[in-house]
């Protein structure tokens, strides 16, 4: 059974500041959407019907972007705007749950799943990094997928992508034994560090931020101690668990965009701008006229 994921929203956004400043990073757009909406679509897809957000003051624009409007929605009903009613209606399709819960303090991604922990209850869960607006190009959507290898073997799934060598100390980084991971493709993990030193990582598989993960790893997070940058990192947990039981990592077909800089935001926007209806010819233009 697999119906929850917990998606952490406490993040100060400090990489798209001062865009950030007033409102949640997770709420800047791509296109027409919120960051977060584009997560919460590719959950849906997968197939999770309870969404868990982990939160913290100040961040209430996203628990209210996934809630009624009764004015606004009314308006545009008395004004037979029944495109825009739908687009604003359908933030949350039916059946859907949006669950919130506090971190009360920055303790790191860790603490942040564990703050969840009491909804999750006994049930394995998923975790999506809502800075990383992936675009599966009409491909299969890889989170799905990771869904299906997990129901088949029960093993948890970690998704990765290959990263330039001098960009590994960025990430969470897996070891799957020299194993040439190619794109759709899943390898049993053998170890994984979180930021290593550029000389000392075990491989250029970077952990992508979407994670199928067995319960007990929430009991292994209550005894994780701090690790890299002094937080209590979901990647320690994940090794604690492999200690245990086997893991695969799952190598992404589609793109990612990391929306929590300045660059990935941009190029989220751009990528799906010129896919969307209402923008692409107008996009295609400007970057023509440009020369771009
Ligand atoms: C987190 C994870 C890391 C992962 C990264 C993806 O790090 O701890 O393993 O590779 O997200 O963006 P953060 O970016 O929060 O430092």
């Amino acid at each position: 059974m697999l119906s929850k994921v917990i998606i952490p929203v406490a993040g100060l956004g400090t990489r798209v500041l001062p865009a950030s400043k007033a409102i949640p990073k997770e709420m800047l757009p791509v296109v027409d959407k919120p960051v977060i909406q584009h997560v919460v679509e590719e959950a849906m897809r997968a197939g999770f019907r309870q969404i868990v957000l982990v939160t913290r003051s100040g961040k209430e624009a996203i628990e209210n972007h996934f809630d009624a409007n009764y004015e606004l929605e009314q308006m545009l009903a008395l004004k037979n705007k029944q495109a825009l009613l739908d687009a604003v209606e359908n933030t949350l399709p039916k059946g859907i749950e949006v669950i919130s819960v506090r971190q009360p303090s920055a303790k790191g991604l860790g603490h942040a799943v564990l703050c969840a922990a009491h909804v999750v209850g006994g049930e394995d869960f998923a975790v999506m990094l809502p800075d990383m607006v992936i675009d599966d190009e009409g491909k299969t959507c890889d989170f799905s997928e990771m869904v299906k290898r997990y129901q088949k073997n029960g093993a948890g799934q970690i998704m990765v992508e290959g990263v330039p060598q001098e960009h590994v100390d960025r990430y969470g980084i897996v070891d799957c034994g020299g194993i040439e991971l190619k794109a759709g493709i899943g390898a049993p993990i053998r170890g994984m560090v979180e930021k290593p030193k550029r000389d000392e990582a075990p491989s250029n598989q970077a952990i992508v931020g979407r994670y199928i993960l067995p319960n007990r790893v929430m009991q292994l997070l209550k005894t994780t101690e701090p690790g890299a940058g002094g937080e209590i990192q979901l990647t320690d947990a994940m090794l604690a668990l492999l200690a245990e039981q086997p893991m695969e990592a799952y190598s992404m077909c589609g793109t990612v965009h990391d929306c929590g800089n300045k660059a990935g935001l941009l190029q989220a926007n751009l990528a799906f701008g010129l896919k969307h209806p209402e923008t692409s010819d107008a996009l295609r233009e400007f970057l023509k006229y440009r020369n771009l």
